[in-house]
């Protein structure tokens, strides 16, 4: 019998309801474990097409794949990547830097693949004692869930963002992420503004920023496709001891941030600067609206009539207007969680969608909270396309060099 090339199919409705997220690939018949050399042009044509239109695409039973093998899937969608994580050669260990709090390691063999989840773990992939923290929000956000609450099993996303450091390197247009060991703890559930959504514990929630884009009025819309989006310089150290809102998508108050003259050293063309609507690789037509509502802190207007430049610099009237047009993608029915199971590999689309942690793990046995997911995310070669394209518009990556 002749082998059937790679398919996929789209999320059931029940999973996927209005998220425009979700779908499973079906490897070749006669490929349990992903082998990238055995797949045809268009076996990868394919696959390009399942992520480009869902955002989020899973292989199941993925367990033995070599750590090296994640980069090079990641290469499929952008010819362009770099070989080194977007998050710098090594795992961020700056204590500066809010990212560092994870204790990410980094796979000897696979630099380019770093080690998530919770717990600690003795010679792991060649390393002889690696630990790694489970943020969940308590650590974040300015108000947390009461301990009645968290003890009925309640929990929220951590932080929406992409895989970017928003200074020096560019967003990578895909992250993979490959589950090793999930957490043995019941199901955790989100409160939504349209009700609660049951999630596995430790479940990793998207939505995509196309749905975003069509949740805006029309004037929101044209003010997005019309503006470009400055990030704090070193945005990680400047947020660093700010505390977000419930849904994890906005800093609510000024007046914790690290001033940037007190951040690590910076200048401005390596600061990032990105449009506010992307445009998808293979759907020329559908817009994204791809924002880190939390980082933001400066927005440029152009009046695509005149070309006159409009500039907001006020940070908190940055992250209000950031917000107002963010916050409406928040509801159960908008909101994918990964209900993880070893052994997927996962591939999500970071120019594509937002993507947060959640969780409650901390009051665990040790035993029952080990957590760990491989996290693949190379940095671009090239910049985040803005969707509509106008003479003058800045779609380098980063803040023009100031004359
Ligand atoms: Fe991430």
């Amino acid at each position: 019998m002749s082998s059937q090339g790679l398919s996929f199919e789209v999320f059931g409705p029940d999973v996927r309801q209005d998220t425009a997220i979700g779908a499973e690939i079906k490897l070749p018949s006669d490929m349990p474990i992903l082998d990238l050399e055995r797949l045809t042009a268009q076996d990868k044509d394919v696959l390009r097409q399942a992520l480009f239109e869902n955002q989020v695409i899973v292989i199941r039973g993925q367990k033995g794949v070599d750590p090296t093998v994640l980069p090079e899937l990641a290469k499929i969608f952008d010819d362009s990547a770099i070989g080194i994580h977007s998050a710098g050669e090594k795992a961020v260990s700056d204590p500066r830097n809010i990212l560092s709090a994870y204790k990410a390691g980094r796979i000897p063999k696979a630099p380019q693949v770093g080690i998530i989840g919770s717990g600690k773990f003795q010679n792991y992939e060649g390393i002889p004692e690696l630990e790694v923290i489970h943020l969940d929000h308590t650590l974040f956000h300015e108000t947390p869930l009461e301990k009645e609450e968290l003890d009925s099993g309640f929990t929220r996303p951590y932080r929406w963002h992409m895989d970017t450091p928003f200074y020096e390197r560019l967003p990578g247009e895909v992250t993979v992420l490959h589950s090793i060991q999930i957490p043995k703890i019941p199901d955790q559930k989100i409160k939504f503004p349209d009700g609660e959504k049951e999630i596995g514990a430790g479940a990793t929630a998207f939505f995509s920023g196309a749905r975003a884009f069509d949740l805006l009025t029309p004037e929101e819309q044209e003010f997005a496709l019309n503006t470009t989006v400055t990030y704090a310089p070193q945005a990680y150290e400047y947020i660093r001891q700010c505390k977000s809102s419930e849904d994890g998508l906005t800093i609510p108050t000024l007046g914790r941030e690290v001033p940037v003259d007190q951040v690590s050293e910076w200048q401005w063309d390596k600061v990032a600067e990105h449009p506010m609507v992307w445009k998808n690789p293979l759907n020329p037509s559908r817009p994204f609206l791809q924002v880190h509502g939390c980082c933001v802190y400066k927005l440029t207007t152009r009046n695509p009539q005149t070309g006159e430049e409009t500039v907001i610099d006020d940070v908190e009237e940055v992250r209000k207007i950031v917000y107002n047009m963010q916050k409406k993608i928040y509801a159960a029915k908008h909101i994918y969680a990964h209900r993880w199971i070893e052994g997927d590999l996962v591939i999500f689309h970071n120019r594509g969608v937002m993507h947060s942690i959640t969780g409650q793990l901390e009051q665990h046995d040790a035993k029952d909270k080990q957590r760990l997911l491989w996290q693949c995310t190379m940095t671009s070669g090239e910049p985040p396309k803005p969707f509509r394209d106008y003479p003058g518009v800045n779609a380098t990556g980063f803040v023009r060099a100031q004359a």
